[in-house]
């Protein structure tokens, strides 16, 4: 972890350059970032506008592929790549369907465990933990996962807008790449649970996702937009619900509202949901 700054809130909140989730706090409205934050947000904007309403209605997705599970019988969720609390709560989603749901979040940045008591205000009946780690380490988020969860019983497992943060593996020793943490993560799943991912892709703005993806590289971290194919390939072995792999808006849109802005707008990203049977 990087060193963090002299006025740092917290010894391992580093505010010296922008990280992912506040960025993306930052373009959803919130306040839990800090000015190299917005600083790059505002680059990332003068490149594509709409990023803002792009967020919103990945957001949606979240929401309505949530919703739809709990209304399936699903009462256990394992969200890796949480982000900054965002109301609605994954957990809130679940629990106002199901409230004896069970959720563990995970993620990585340690400004989500600082707001994480955001998170961890469960109905009753239900349950929500956190989980502070890196999505490859994989066995290890299942083992503590196993705290509220039960591994023998389907676990709907989101990993939303997580996915281009994760490179490919770089050769037969380099360190997991994204395709092996999902299926590894989805190894460990009973039958009958769900895999839920949205992703971003370049396959709509070729130019304009090159022209984020250095700005990314050279002020906070790697971004890796996937083709249609390999989004296709993190489902291998499960079976897509209806309506399949579509883009921003496109999933079930009868489940929720219409994102004020998303009209016309040139998409940048994949979302599904998948059965493991
Ligand atoms: C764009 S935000 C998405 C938040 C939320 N899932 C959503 O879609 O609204 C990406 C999140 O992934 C987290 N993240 C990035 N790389 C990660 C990794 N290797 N392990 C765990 N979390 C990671 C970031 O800290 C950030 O909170």
């Amino acid at each position: 972890m990087s060193e963090a700054a002299p006025n740092s809130p917290s010894p391992y909140i580093d505010t010296t350059r922008p990280h992912p989730a506040r960025m993306y706090d930052w373009f959803l409205g919130g306040k839990d970032n800090y000015p190299v934050d917005e600083e790059m947000g505002r680059k990332v904007l003068a490149i594509e506008p709409n990023v803002p309403v792009l967020a919103q209605m990945n957001r949606e997705f979240m929401r309505r592929a949530t919703g739809w599970l709990a209304a399936q019988g699903v009462r256990q969720f394992l969200d890796i790549g949480t982000g900054i609390p965002t109301s609605p709560n994954l957990h809130q989603v679940a629990q106002g369907v199901a409230p004896d749901a069970r959720i563990v979040y995970c993620d990585n940045d340690p400004i989500v465990l600082a707001h994480a008591e955001a998170l961890l205000r469960s109905h009753p009946e239900g349950s929500v933990d956190y989980v502070q780690a890196d999505v490859r380490d994989s066995a290890a988020i299942v083992e503590r996962a196993s705290r509220s969860l039960d591994f023998s019983k389907p676990v709907a497992l989101s990993l939303i807008a997580l996915l281009h943060f994760v490179g490919d593996r770089t050769g037969p020793d380099g360190e997991a790449g994204a395709h092996e943490v999902v299926s590894g993560l989805v190894d460990l799943l009973a039958p009958g649970s769900y895999l839920v991912l949205s992703h971003v892709t370049a396959d709509f703005q070729p130019e304009k996702a090159e022209q984020v993806g250095s700005l990314y590289q050279a002020g906070t971290a790697s971004l890796h937009p996937r083709p249609r194919a390999e989004f296709a390939k993190f489902f291998t072995g499960l079976e897509f619900v209806e309506p399949g792999i579509v883009s921003e808006g496109e999933w079930r849109p009868e489940l929720g509202e219409p994102i004020p802005g998303e009209e016309g707008i040139v998409k940048a990203g994949y979302s599904a949901v998948a059965r493991k049977p």
